[in-house]
């Protein structure tokens, strides 16, 4: 068992943490060098991590530990298209979806990069017709809006990746993007759509996820209806992107209108394969190029980089030291870009659904912590919502503050401003200000203790020159590999969702059970029966 493997490595930094005390200020005051030392590159980004409580020795025990549990030999055995999704019995490929053409990836001895390729140029062909106005709809008329309908890892890449790259956007042909399946989503878009003018992408992996399939229904009866029942309009407004092509056809959608991809790419790793097909139509096929030469950056980084400077895995590891050995159990993810709004999110189901697991890789539970909760929100909004609890609440959140040296928009100060304000935090939070400063500043001493700020709170400062669509697929990769190198730490597979599977047939069960005209008996527990019930009596 990989744990067992690591476990004096794991010994040694609890040792280490129990007699060593971690205090930033004291660190940055004994070693001047400390920000340069702890500040790294990987393709564009510089990431600045002197402001983690580690030293020389926690790392060089932590990398022990990664060496220990085998992260490098994992990793080749990814590159090498191993099926180390093992619970599954898949490769795990993702780095695939943006070989260059002098690239190998081999899955059972086939190159797989050749159909990569084919896909992409099948994409950047319908994306090209839909821009140019040259794809046109039932009556004659152009695509102006699309719209995606997927969940989780058919939504969260392309509506994240739409939002960040505002800037790249075709300037007439807008994205929406519906996933709850809460009927107000659906309705809430379809309320502004000119059926002749819309385009439906139905992203789905395995084309059977009640929301997406539902929602899609749905959105084929609104169009129907539209059009007088004229089955022939959905070949025009219906394009499907999955691995399922029976299904695709069962639907409706003829399958030359299909784009595929493949089981070795999980839904979560997925936004850079066809699902992000809505993003190549915003952005052009040759941004979404650029898109997928920033993911190849760092995914080169992370093959070809020792661990002592490979940016992910010292990421990674600093990770590790707060989850198991200092006991810190979130992670928060502060993008200072409002285009970045829906980074946070992205990256919960990235990590959570990746590494929130409890049984290892042979089976038997980890013993220690995995996957930590991710949450966070663009600043500075965060700042005027829940940084209070990071500055003087009594538990330490680490975090990384994103940010670009220059601005998307150009709106005076602003983005200093802005860059203003996130240095100032990973400042603040880093050194906060002692009661000593505090009274010095003339503070009355009742309020000292309130006005007093502990500090020593971690942050990373990730830093690009700008939000391009290659410096997003570098962060994209960058938290990928993260993700990975951690769940090889902790002996997990990252690459299944085992988790998500009992709450899908509970609902389906009880779906049936709302909507029976002759219930039955319910077979629940007592809070299940009741609410239920409830729901049942006020409906009828
Ligand atoms: O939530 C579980 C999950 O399987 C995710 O892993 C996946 O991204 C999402 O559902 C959507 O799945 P699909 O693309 O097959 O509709």
């Amino acid at each position: 068992m990989v744990a067992d493997r690591a476990a004096s490595q794991w010994n040694a930094l609890e040792s280490y943490r129990d007699r060593t005390s971690f205090d930033l200020r004291a660190m940055f005051a004994s070693d001047p060098e400390r920000a340069s030392r702890y500040t790294f590159s990987a393709g564009d980004l510089a990431v600045d991590l002197s402001k983690h409580l580690i030293d020389d020795e926690v790392l060089r025990r932590l990398i022990a530990l990664a060496r220990a549990a085998g992260v490098e030999e994992r990793a080749q055995a990814m590159f090498a298209g191993e099926r180390i999704n093992s619970t599954e019995n898949r490769p795990v490929l993702h780095v695939a979806l943006r070989a260059g053409p002098e690239d190998t990836f081999l899955v059972d001895g086939t190159d797989v990069v050749a159909g990569v390729h084919e896909v992409l140029d099948r994409m950047a062909g319908f994306a090209s017709r839909v821009r140019a106005g040259e794809w046109l709809g039932h009556t004659g008329k152009p695509i102006r809006k699309i719209i995606n309908i997927g969940i989780g890892g058919s939504d969260l890449g392309p509506v994240m990746a739409y939002r960040a790259l505002r800037h790249y956007r075709h300037p007439d042909i807008e994205a929406e993007f519906v996933s709850n399946i809460d009927p107000a989503h659906l309705v809430a878009v379809l309320a502004d759509a000119d059926p002749a003018e819309t385009l439906f992408v139905i992203a789905s992996k395995t084309f059977t996820t009640l929301e997406t399939m539902t929602n899609a229904r749905a959105a084929k009866e609104w169009l129907l209806d539209r059009f007088d029942g004229d089955k022939s309009a959905v070949a025009r407004h219906f394009v499907a992107v999955s691995t399922n092509a029976d299904a695709v056809s069962e639907f409706g959608i003829d399958t030359a209108n299909m784009f595929g991809f493949w089981d070795w790419v999980g839904g979560r790793y997925s936004f850079d394969s066809a699902i992000g097909l809505p993003l190549m139509i915003a952005i052009g096929p040759e941004a979404f190029g650029e898109m997928l030469s920033g993911f190849r950056a760092m995914d080169h980084h992370f093959r070809d980089t020792p661990i002592e400077q490979n940016v992910p895995a010292l990421l990674a590891l600093i990770g590790v030291w707060y989850r198991n050995i200092l006991g810190y159990p979130t992670y928060a993810v502060l993008p200072y870009a409002q285009d970045l709004d829906r980074f946070p999110a992205y990256l919960q189901q990235l990590d959570m659904e990746s590494n929130g697991k409890r049984v290892g890789l042979e089976g038997i539970a980890v013993g220690r912590d995995t996957g930590p909760i991710v949450w966070g929100e663009a600043g500075t909004n965060g700042q005027h919502a829940f940084y209070q609890l990071l500055h003087q609440g009594t538990s330490v959140v680490p975090g990384d503050l994103i940010g670009f040296l220059e601005a998307t928009d150009d709106l005076g100060m602003q983005h200093d401003f802005l860059m203003g304000n996130l240095f100032a935090q990973a400042e603040a939070l880093a050194f906060g200000k002692t009661e000593e400063e505090v009274a010095a500043a003339g503070i009355v001493p009742e309020l000292v203790p309130h006005r007093t700020f502990p500090g020593n709170r971690p942050t990373s400062v990730i830093l690009a020159p700008r939000l391009t669509p290659a410096v997003l697929g570098q962060l994209v990769a960058l938290y990928e590999h993260k993700v990975f190198v951690q769940g090889a730490v902790w002996g997990i597979n990252s690459f299944d969702q085992w988790g998500v599977e009992l709450g899908k047939v509970l609902a389906t069960r009880i779906i049936g059970e709302l909507g029976a005209t002759d219930p039955g008996e319910l077979s629940h527990d007592a809070s299940t029966n009741a609410l239920i019930e409830r729901y049942r009596n006020y409906r009828a």
